[in-house]
């Protein structure tokens, strides 16, 4: 079903629709990018602060059999706690020798993509406190999930889309094969340890490259997932140009969920911090077009956040700076504040 661009007033919007146009507030500071799927949330924002029409998205195409309504934070938190365990059994199930089950892994991407709406809650679940143990299996369905929506964020077909999540899903599934001190060490890594544990990716592969219900683009995927643009990554050094596209959206979902994590052992670092390691630090690491799909799109749920700055002050995210994602506008009181003029002044938590 093609879409057509309307103009609908802010009552007439609804979640799900697809922003078509940049939303401005009053004062000329852009609120949300174009191609932002919408949610009740986001809309609520839109009316306080008086946006009184904006463009969206009509006619975009629905997933067939929604069953449960997943802006609702509780029916989606149910649901993601099953398809945990359903991760969790299918690397048990692997672990223990047998074949991965294709009607398990078609369950879990069914529900994945059945939440291709649900942004906010997709990107609340994700930054959960996750113990060690249970790690890997979290992780896996985050990568499915955000895969998803960058994948959607780029436009691409369903058949692409479904790929997506089910690589995202299967991408460490070769930790199976990682003896179970290595991957559930607190602390760091020995060489030797460090050098077992990055075999996990051909692990993965071999077990599931001759499976009838996996492409091999996703295949591959799952072979090269710590590959980098620079040819820098493991276990090929691949440059870019020999990666697939699922490669290359699996390593940003990857490194996002992997450093927004709480693990006991590890103190997560602040979406923001992580949007700036992300946006600077990753030069001829991760594929530019792909990140900046993933980073225009994940940091307009950020507007409205309230957040406690370094100078004590609690505030408000007004405006998120294209250039400089992690230093946006932030509104205390009644004075915006610039971070990324105000040199000295950061973000220092979420509230
Ligand atoms: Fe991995
Ligand atoms: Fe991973």
């Amino acid at each position: 079903m093609k879409s057509k661009k309307m103009l609908l007033p802010i009552e007439k919007v609804n979640p799900g629709m697809i922003t078509a146009e940049v939303v401005f507030n009053k004062m000329g500071n852009v609120m949300l990018w174009d191609g932002v799927a919408l949610d009740s949330i986001t809309i609520e924002r839109l009316k306080n602060v008086g946006v009184q029409e904006i463009t969206v998205h009509v006619d975009e195409p629905r997933e067939k059999g929604i069953r449960y309504d997943y802006s609702s934070p509780v029916v989606f938190a149910a649901e993601y706690e099953q398809d945990a365990n359903l991760t969790k059994q299918m690397f048990q199930d692997i672990s223990s020798g047998k074949r991965l089950d294709a009607e398990t892994t078609e369950e879990i991407v069914d529900s994945v993509l059945r939440k291709s709406e649900s942004n906010r809650n997709i990107i609340d679940s994700i930054t959960q406190v996750r113990s060690i143990d249970e790690y890997t299996f979290y992780h896996s369905l985050n990568v499915s999930m955000l895969c998803m929506l960058i994948g959607k964020w780029l436009r691409l077909d369903e058949y692409h889309v479904r790929n997506l999540a089910l690589a995202g899903l299967l991408h460490d599934i070769g930790k199976t094969r990682i003896p179970f001190e290595i991957l559930n060490k607190p602390g760091k890594l020995t060489d030797e340890e460090f050098e077992e544990m990055k075999r996990h990716s051909e692990y993965g592969y071999n077990i599931v490259k001759n499976l009838d219900d996996i492409s091999p683009e996703v295949a591959k995927a799952i072979l090269t997932h710590h590959e980098k643009e620079d040819g820098s990554g493991y276990p090929m050094g691949l440059t870019g140009d020999k990666l697939n596209l699922y490669s290359k959206v699996i390593t940003v979902a990857d490194i996002f969920d992997a450093m927004t994590a709480n693990r006991t052992y590890k103190s997560k670092d602040t979406p923001f911090k992580v949007f700036e390691l992300m946006q600077h630090g990753s030069f001829g690491i991760l594929d530019p077009i792909v990140l900046n799909a993933f980073l225009n799109n994940v940091t307009s749920y950020y507007i409205g956040a309230n957040v406690l700055l370094n100078t004590g002050e609690t505030g408000v995210v007004v405006f998120m700076n294209k250039q400089n994602l992690s230093r946006p506008v932030v509104q205390v009181g009644d004075r915006y504040i610039d971070t990324s003029v105000s040199k000295f002044v950061r973000i220092k938590e979420f509230l």
